[in-house]
C-alpha cells in the first residue's frame, strides 16, 4: 500500500468530524424536566451517584408515583421512548396496562346495551393490570447501572416522609373528591376528613413506601407474585373488580420499534401502537408536507398554516379511531397510514380556503380520553436519553387504593371503545380495533417523542388525553423552526380531533383577525383554558449546549447540570 502523507490522519479525522451524524455523541452534561420538583431532584441524585438516564427514569417514575398520585403511579402504565447511546438504538418500552383475563367486550354496557360510563372510570372494575412496576424492573435490569435499592430510594423517602399539597393537587383532588371520599383508604390517604387538604398539608403513604421496598428487594416478582399480588387481587375483587393472580403473574412489558417519520430535514421518532401518537404525528406531518409542496413553505402560525394543520389533524384522528389498537390483537395498516402516498392522497381532498366538515369524511366513532397523565424527559452526560409519558388515566385514577399496598388503581379500561361496531345516535360506526378483549392493551394517545437532526436532539412529551398528539406536534414544529426549548413547552396550543368538529385553541393563539379569517373558512373555534404540561430537554449539538424546560402551565422543574460522575 502506498505510504500515507504525514498529515493524513489529522485531515481525515477533521473530515469525519464534519460528516452528518458524526458530531459528538454526548454533551457531557445532564438535563432533566419533570412535572414535579421532587422527581427532578430524584433524577439529579441518581445521575450524580453515577446512574445513567435509564436509572434516572426509574427514580423519576417512582417519585412521580408518590408525589403526583393524580397523574401516574405503580397502579398505572405508560410508554418509555429510550435512546441507548452505546448501541445507537431507539426503542419504545410498552408498559401499558392490559385488560384482565375476565374482561369482556360488553362489560360496561347495561342490559339494554347502553354504556354505563361511570363503571369504566370510577372503582375497581375500571382498572387494567398495571405495567409500571414491570417497567421499573426492566429499565433497571436491561439498561440501568444502579440497583433498584438505590434508584427507588428517593421515592421511598418521599412516600414515608410525605409531600406537600400544592394548588394542582387541590384542583385535581377537588375534581375527584367524591370518588376519593367513597373509598376508605383513598379518603384516609388523600383527603382530610373527606375534604380537600389545605395547601402545604403533608400527604404520607407508608404502605406505598413498603410496596416500593418490596420492588427494590424482589424486582417485578415483589409486585406481580407472592404476598403483595395476593393483597392486590383480594382488594380489587372485594371492591368489585375482576383481577386474578394469573393476570398479574402474566403481565409483561414489550419492547417495540418506534414510529419514525421525516419532516423539514428532521427525524421524528415517536410511540408505536398501542399508542396512536407516533402514527398520528407521522400522518399529520406527511400531510402538512404534501400541502407545503402544493402551497409553498407555510408559516406554521399563519392562517393558511393553521388551516392546513387542522385539516391534517382532522384526518389523522379519523383514521386513528378506525384503525388503531393493540398490535398484539389487531392488524393495522401502519405502513400505509404513515406513507407519503397516503398523505398525498389526503392532501388532494383539502381545500386551501374551506374547512372540511368532519361529517363528510367516512364516519367512525371517537371516544373521549382521560385528561390526566404525566411526562418527563431526561438526558445523561453519555448521550442516553428517555422520554416517558405515564398515566393512571383520570386524576387519581379509579379513586380506589388497595388496602395494605398503597397502590392507587388506574381507570385505563376507559380508553377502550365501550360499544364498538354499533352505530351511535349520529349513525357513526367503528372503533372495532379498540374493542375490549382479555389481555388486550387499550389504545392510548401518549406520545413520548424525539426530534433530531445533525444539530439537535430534542426529547419531549406532555399529558393531556386526546390532545397529547397535537400538543407534541406543536412542540415538534417549534423545534423544526429552531426555537428554544422554553418555546416548545410554552407556545400557545391548537387542537382538532375530527369529532367534535371544532378547533380548540388556547386564549393567546389567535388574534381577532386570524380568528375571523378561520371562521370565514368554515371552522368552528372554541377558546379553552390552557391545557398540557410539556416537559422537554434538548441538546444543540452544534454549540454543544443542553437546554431543559418545564411547562409554565404546571408545577414542574427543569435543570441542566454537570453530574460530576464519581
Ligand atoms: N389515558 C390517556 C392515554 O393513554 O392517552
Amino acid at each position: 500500500m502506498r505510504a500515507l502523507m504525514p498529515g493524513w490522519p489529522i485531515a481525515f479525522l477533521a473530515v469525519v468530524l464534519w460528516l452528518p451524524g458524526s458530531l459528538p455523541a454526548a454533551a457531557g452534561q445532564a438535563a432533566v424536566a419533570t412535572a414535579h420538583p421532587a422527581a427532578t431532584a430524584a433524577a439529579r441524585e441518581v445521575l450524580e451517584a453515577g446512574g445513567n438516564a435509564f436509572d434516572a427514569a426509574v427514580a423519576i417514575t417512582a417519585t412521580l408515583a408518590v408525589v403526583e398520585p393524580y397523574s401516574s403511579g405503580l397502579g398505572g402504565g405508560g410508554f418509555y421512548l429510550l435512546h441507548d447511546a452505546a448501541s445507537g438504538r431507539d426503542v419504545m418500552l410498552d408498559a401499558r396496562e392490559r385488560a384482565p383475563g375476565e374482561a369482556s367486550r360488553d362489560m360496561y354496557l347495561d342490559d339494554e346495551g347502553n354504556p354505563q360510563p361511570e363503571l369504566s372510570v370510577d372503582g375497581a372494575l375500571a382498572a387494567g393490570i398495571p405495567g409500571i412496576p414491570a417497567a421499573l424492573d426492566h429499565l433497571a435490569g436491561q439498561y440501568g447501572r444502579l440497583g433498584l435499592d438505590e434508584t427507588l430510594r428517593p421515592a421511598i423517602v418521599a412516600a414515608r416522609e410525605g409531600f406537600e399539597v400544592t394548588p394542582m393537587y387541590r384542583r385535581l383532588a377537588g375534581f375527584r373528591r367524591e370518588v376519593l371520599a367513597a373509598d376508605p383508604v383513598s379518603r384516609e390517604t388523600f383527603l382530610a376528613d373527606g375534604e380537600l387538604p389545605d395547601e402545604g398539608a403533608i400527604i404520607r403513604q407508608p404502605e406505598l413506601a413498603e410496596t416500593l421496598e418490596r420492588i427494590a428487594l424482589d424486582g417485578r416478582d415483589g409486585f406481580y407474585r407472592g404476598e403483595l399480588a395476593g393483597r392486590l387481587v383480594d382488594g380489587v375483587r372485594r371492591a368489585g373488580g375482576i383481577w386474578c393472580r394469573s393476570d398479574l403473574a402474566g403481565y409483561r412489558v414489550v419492547e417495540r420499534e418506534p414510529v419514525v417519520s421525516r419532516f423539514r430535514g428532521f427525524e421524528v421518532v415517536s410511540a408505536a401502537p398501542p399508542s396512536s401518537g407516533g402514527v398520528a404525528i407521522a400522518q399529520i406531518l406527511n400531510t402538512y408536507r404534501a400541502l407545503e409542496r402544493r402551497a409553498g413553505e407555510l408559516d406554521d402560525l399563519s392562517v393558511p398554516g393553521l388551516h392546513y394543520r387542522v385539516e391534517a389533524m382532522r384526518r389523522a384522528y379519523r383514521d386513528r379511531a378506525e384503525y388503531l389498537g393493540d398490535p398484539d390483537h389487531v392488524d393495522m395498516p401502519i405502513e400505509r397510514l404513515i406513507g407519503a402516498d397516503y398523505a398525498a392522497g389526503l392532501a388532494v381532498g383539502i381545500s386551501p380556503s374551506r374547512a372540511t366538515s368532519s361529517a363528510s369524511l367516512a364516519p367512525v366513532v371517537t371516544e373521549p380520553e382521560g385528561p390526566h397523565t404525566t411526562h418527563f424527559s431526561v438526558m445523561d452526560s453519555q448521550g442516553n436519553y428517555v422520554a416517558a409519558t405515564l398515566s393512571i388515566n383520570y386524576p387519581f385514577g379509579a379513586g380506589v387504593t388497595v388496602p395494605g399496598t398503597g397502590v392507587l388503581l388506574n381507570d385505563e379500561m376507559d380508553d377502550f371503545s365501550q360499544k364498538p361496531g354499533v352505530p351511535n345516535v349520529y349513525g357513526l360506526v367503528g372503533a372495532e380495533a379498540n374493542a375490549i378483549a382479555p389481555g388486550k392493551r387499550p389504545l392510548s394517545s401518549m406520545s413520548p417523542t424525539f426530534v433530531r437532526n445533525d444539530d439537535l436532539v430534542g426529547v419531549l412529551g406532555t399529558p393531556g388525553g386526546s390532545r397529547i398528539i397535537t400538543m407534541v406536534l406543536g412542540g415538534v414544529l417549534a423545534a423544526t423552526r429552531g426555537e428554544p426549548v422554553a418555546e416548545w413547552v410554552s407556545g400557545p396550543r391548537i387542537h382538532h380531533q375530527y369529532l367534535p368538529d371544532r378547533i380548540e385553541v388556547e386564549p393567546d393563539l389567535l388574534g381577532d383577525e386570524q380568528r375571523a379569517e378561520l371562521e370565514a373558512m368554515g371552522h368552528e373555534i372554541e377558546v379553552k383554558d390552557s391545557f398540557g404540561n410539556m416537559q422537554a430537554v434538548a441538546w444543540w449539538r452544534d454549540g454543544d449546549r443542553l437546554e431543559a424546560a418545564s411547562d409554565p402551565r404546571g408545577e414542574g422543574e427543569a435543570v441542566v447540570f454537570d453530574p460530576e460522575v464519581p
